[in-house]
């Protein structure tokens, strides 16, 4: 599915640049960079930011092997609640 029009990029793609590693796009902007784009319009923002979420709840929840900073964003958000 297509994700950012104006960068024509998928959902796989976008989800294909969450390894998990220390370097991992943690946010939108490090998704367009780790992709070779940029923002343009700003509308799939909110659904990279999504995925990305997304990604943290499925990969990472219980910190044991993968090192996404976005699990720690989702276990403090959720902390905080
Ligand atoms: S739809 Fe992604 S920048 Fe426009």
């Amino acid at each position: 599915m297509i994700v950012c029009s104006c960068n024509v990029l998928t959902d796989g793609e976008i989800k294909s640049c969450l390894d998990g590693s220390a370097s991992a796009p943690r946010t939108a902007a490090e998704v367009y960079a780790a992709l070779g784009c940029a923002p343009r319009c700003g509308r799939c923002a909110t659904t990279i930011r999504s995925i990305l979420k997304d990604h943290a709840v499925n990969c990472c929840n219980d910190d044991s092997a993968c090192d996404c900073l976005p699990s720690r964003v989702v276990q403090k958000e959720t902390a905080d609640a």
